[in-house]
């Protein structure tokens, strides 16, 4: 996943299971708001989820309620959000939406969103699907389907084509930042942070969450990797709110590392997708039952007993071991270097 390492600090303290996280306001480990335990493992929002699995996005939703972990759904699903919702009632869930033009129409959608029961909104911002740069994509050779269904969009697309539903999908600015915060009471939480000014900018426009994300890696080939760009946005926001990430997480170890680095959940993408392609809400189930399991047991490795207890002090860079192992106290200047070197 990373150049960052889990740096073990073995048993200093005695081993207990506690550590779930605690959620609150919204995904915090020591929020106690509801006083209800979460997952510390999320699934963030895919679309297309038929095309993986027969049971699609309620597979998915029925398998995170199971292991009472929050799940985003996807503005680019094909089953309506209420049917998600009817579905699975007890499910804690948050509605992905891109903005749309004219305000109006993104409005209307919003609404549609709150009485639906969704209790977060999450602003995807890194994505211009008309402008991706992805190679591997490309190499892939995948096309779309010839029709297909967008019920979900703030004008939904039923039986069109995909370029009908990217039309709808503007460009956001920071003024429609601040208008959603203006026209909903609930959380606003924005996808696709990467650098420590946006995560500056999006406090200061108040929004509740900031979620450190390059989508996957899919638009832009050689964007930073999140895990990387963390810990700088976690300094920038100092606190000031929630800070998430996705990309890349293929294990407990690396759901340490972002918590480590500051991180209050983890969302996992194509990890669930392969669960509900392989078995379907119990495929769903399963995966984040591997990843809390090996979140465990790094725990317990690294001598951790809760989760808010993961700090910056567990995770080294790799190359802080890479400077130990020079040989000790021998200073060589550039002339003595390349002499050895030639010799
Ligand atoms: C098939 C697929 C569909 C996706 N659809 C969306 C989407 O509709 N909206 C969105 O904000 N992100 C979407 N994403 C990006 C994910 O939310 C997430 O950022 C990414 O998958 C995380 O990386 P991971 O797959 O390595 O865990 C999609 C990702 C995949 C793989």
């Amino acid at each position: 996943m990373s150049n960052i390492w889990v740096s073990a600090f073995v048993c200093r303290q005695p081993l207990r299971r506690s550590y779930v996280f605690r959620h609150g306001c919204l995904a915090g480990s020591d929020c106690t708001d509801d006083g209800n335990s979460y997952s510390q493992q999320c699934i963030a929002p895919t679309a297309f989820q038929k095309w993986f699995h027969p049971e699609g996005v309620i597979g998915t939703a029925l398998g995170a309620a199971a292991k009472n972990a929050l799940m985003i759904l996807a503005e680019g699903t094909g089953t309506p959000l209420e049917a998600v919702h009817k579905a699975v009632p007890n499910g804690h869930r948050w509605m992905q939406v891109y903005m749309v033009k004219p305000r109006n129409d993104m409005l209307r959608h919003i609404r549609r969103v709150e009485a639906a029961g969704y209790q977060a909104i999450v602003l995807t911002i890194d994505d211009v699907p008309s402008r991706r740069i992805s190679y591997s994509s490309l190499r892939g050779e995948f096309e779309f389907p010839a029709s297909i269904d967008f019920v979900n969009l703030p004008r939904p697309v039923i039986g069109g084509t995909i370029a009908d539903s990217v039309h709808q999908i503007n460009t956001v600015t920071w003024d429609d930042v601040d208008w959603l915060k203006n026209v909903t009471r609930l959380p606003i939480i924005l996808k696709g942070i990467l650098t420590p000014e946006d995560a500056e900018i999006a406090v200061r426009h108040g929004v509740d969450g900031v979620y450190v994300s390059n989508h996957g890696g899919r638009t832009l080939d050689g964007t930073t990797a999140s895990i990387n760009a963390l810990w700088d946005v976690v300094r920038a926001v100092r606190g000031r709110c929630e800070v998430y990430l996705d990309g890349g997480i293929r294990n407990g170890r690396d759901v340490y590392t972002a918590l480590a680095l500051g991180a209050k959940a983890v969302f996992i993408g194509r990890p669930a997708i392969y669960g509900l392609a392989t078995n379907g809400s119990q495929g769903v189930q399963d995966v984040i039952e591997i990843l809390t399991n090996e979140l465990e047991s790094t725990m317990a490795l690294t001598g951790v007993t809760r989760v808010c207890d993961i700090s910056p002090s567990y995770v080294v860079k790799q190359s802080y071991y890479e400077t130990l192992n020079r040989p000790p106290c021998r200073q060589f200047s550039s002339k003595q270097l390349s002499v050895n070197f030639v010799g």
